[in-house]
């Protein structure tokens, strides 16, 4: 770890999605920099490794089921997180969804259930941290965007346009809740390989995509995971409204 220990000693944070992938390793590396972390998803059997994984490091863990969709319970959500850590520092709007689906034959409901866990969710998560992180006097929302939210990629029309809206989100609500104290930042994570999520877009075509990045290899989840440690914490105090891309280069090539 990069960090001096207790980075993050006192905060408390919520992990949307938390239970699995990219969102397990960033609550693991937040409660080893000394944080408080909840996890919450909507399968609870999805949040439990992860949720004792957070407490053998010795920090407090709690697991909330929750449909980011739900406004209602996205409001249940944030009163247990403050009943059980007695507050909130940080906030990771991890929680989405995918698949690979042609435009023309993605249906309406498939085109606006992604939509509605990625960046609706997203905005209700939010909203709703807004008056926790208010009475810390401030702090921070990650979002977890996606290269893709800025490029053209086929068969992800879905999940291009939540994340292009949650890239919009974030510096939206930076310049919103700036003066409040609230810093908004964004993660774009290219392909990371050890992650089931990736696993099912890839199909088993991680060496041909390793082949078209700079660097030569898919990313780890922990290379998203220390991002977000250090955009938490206080030495990324004059950050805000950005979205940091972590994805080995791959962006900057155009093939002809
Ligand atoms: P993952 O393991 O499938 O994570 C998605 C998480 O979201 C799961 O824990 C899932 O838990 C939760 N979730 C889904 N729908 C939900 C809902 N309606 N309400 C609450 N939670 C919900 O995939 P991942 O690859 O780690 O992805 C994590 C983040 O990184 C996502 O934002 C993704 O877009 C982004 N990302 C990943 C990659 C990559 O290469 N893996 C690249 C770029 C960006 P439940 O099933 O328990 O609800
Ligand atoms: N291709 C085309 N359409 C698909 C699809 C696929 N592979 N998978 C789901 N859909 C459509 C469904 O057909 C449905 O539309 P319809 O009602 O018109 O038939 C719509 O998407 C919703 O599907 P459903 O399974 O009912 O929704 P859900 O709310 O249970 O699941 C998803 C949400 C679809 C996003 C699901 O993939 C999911 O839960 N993903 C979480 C994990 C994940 O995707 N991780 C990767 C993170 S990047």
């Amino acid at each position: 770890m990069v960090f001096r220990d207790g980075i993050l000693g006192g905060k408390s944070a919520l992990i949307t999605g938390g239970g699995t992938g990219i969102g397990a390793s960033i609550a693991q590396e937040l409660a080893r920099a000394g944080a408080d972390v909840a996890v919450a998803s909507r399968d609870p059997a999805h949040l439990e490794e992860s949720r004792r994984a957070i407490e053998a490091l010795g920090r407090r863990a709690v697991a909330i089921a929750c449909d980011v969709r739900d406004a209602e319970a996205v409001e249940r959500l944030f009163a247990q997180v403050k009943a059980r850590l007695g507050g909130l520092d940080v906030l990771v709007n991890n929680a989405a969804g995918n698949f690979l689906c042609p435009a023309d034959k993605l249906s309406p409901n498939g085109f606006r259930s992604v939509v509605e866990i990625d960046l609706v969710g997203s905005f209700l998560c939010s909203r709703a941290a807004f008056p926790l992180l208010c009475e810390r006097g401030g702090g921070t929302i990650i979002n977890i965007t996606a290269t893709l939210g800025s490029q053209g990629v086929p068969l992800q029309v879905h999940a291009g346009s939540a994340k292009a809206g949650i890239d919009a989100m974030t510096r939206q609500l930076a310049s919103e809740w700036g003066p409040r104290g609230i810093r908004v930042v964004a993660i774009a994570p290219g392909p990371i390989g050890d992650t089931e999520g990736m696993r099912r877009l890839a199909g088993g075509r991680d060496e041909e995509i390793a082949r078209s990045i700079p660097l030569r290899r898919l990313g780890r989840r922990e290379e998203i995971a220390w991002l977000a440690v250090y955009l938490a914490s206080d030495a990324a105090a004059w950050i805000t409204g950005a979205t940091v891309v972590v994805d080995g280069g791959q962006r900057l090539r155009a093939s002809f």
